[in-house]
């Protein structure tokens, strides 16, 4: 669906694209991670044929984008991280006018419908609150009907039933067979979409997986905590195999064997006469923190 090789752009003399490589296959939905002025808006409207590239290999739909045709485009879809026109026609109108441009447009009050904007439909575009105005857009984004969405951070802004609707929305996509690019600075976001992830800085690629394996998040140490009440307060802990902490009479261990260690306090609080680890929980790193992590070592790295 997508095949980027060695993909460079300069502005000027600022590098914005340092060598990025990007597989999507058809069906998926891919995010792109990233902090501000990473490159992912730039990757993206390179991909979407809006800006000319500086150098490397670009395909999408089997297409170089600098060279799509009408045909081509009518194939994708296109959410800009910014947007704002017409202006003064009403949502219906904005929405029947983008779908004039497309061989098989979706129904206009349909698409409506789909991005929650039924009651708006007759206010003018001008008129519509931020969020509502980031829904007109993924509306025009949709209306025709396209194989490929590109989605630049699709829900900053949007209210958190928005934000949810605007997911459901995406999932309905990828369940009908679509393939979607889309960048997000919430992880969440990332974790309840994407089949996979890339994590973009300063220009290049440095990581990519399935969120739930990012970063080896998959076999990071997680934490056992619980805290030492009544009759835990004073014995000694038993053999653990992980490094264990313990501040303000909360008990932390992390480990790679959590089954293990949480069985052998179990077994050691039940010897104590205590059946319930008193505020027993077992936490795995959440993407957040490996993202933050992968950031800081690659800033750190990037210093030295
Ligand atoms: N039109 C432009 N002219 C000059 N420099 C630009 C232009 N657009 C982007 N840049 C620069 O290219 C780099 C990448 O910007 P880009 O917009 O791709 O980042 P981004 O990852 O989308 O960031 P954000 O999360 O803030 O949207 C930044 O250093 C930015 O200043
Ligand atoms: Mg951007």
């Amino acid at each position: 669906m997508i095949e980027v090789r060695g993909l460079e752009k300069a502005y000027g003399k600022r590098v914005a694209l340092a060598g990025v490589d990007l597989t999507v296959e058809a069906g998926e939905v891919f995010a792109l991670l990233g902090p501000n002025g990473a490159g992912k808006t730039t990757t993206v409207e390179i991909l979407e044929g809006f800006r000319a590239r500086s150098r490397g290999d670009v395909k999408v739909l089997g297409v170089d984008p600098a060279r799509g045709d009408a045909a081509w485009r009518a194939r994708i879809g296109i959410v800009l991280q910014t947007t704002g026109a017409f202006e003064e026609l009403t949502v219906a109108e904005v929405v029947s006018h983008f779908a004039c441009f497309y061989p098989r447009p979706r129904p206009a009050d349909a698409v409506i419908e789909a991005v929650g904007l039924t009651a708006q439909r007759a206010v003018r575009s001008s008129e519509l609150s931020g969020g509502q105005k980031r829904r007109l857009d993924i509306a025009l984004g949709l209306v025709g009907d396209p194989e490929l969405l590109f989605l630049d951070e699709p829900t900053t802004g949007l209210d958190p039933v928005a934000r949810r609707q605007t997911w459901e929305l995406v999932r309905s996509l990828a369940a009908g067979g679509k393939t979607v690019l889309l960048t997000t600075h919430y992880l969440d976001e990332a974790e309840a979409l994407a089949d996979r992830a890339a994590v973009i800085a300063a220009g290049r690629v440095i990581a990519t997986g399935r969120p739930r394996e990012l970063g080896g998040r998959h076999d990071a140490e997680a934490e056992v905590r619980f805290r030492r009440a009544g009759a835990l307060a004073e014995p000694a802990l038993p053999e653990l195999a992980g490094a264990v902490t313990e501040a303000a009479g909360l008990c932390t261990i992390k480990t790679a064997q959590p089954t293990q260690t949480v069985a052998v306090l179990t077994a050691w609080a039940a010897s104590a006469g205590v059946a319930e680890l008193p505020e027993l929980t077992v936490m795995r790193p959440s993407l957040e923190q490996i993202y933050l992590d992968m950031i800081a070592d690659h800033d750190k790295a990037a210093q030295s």
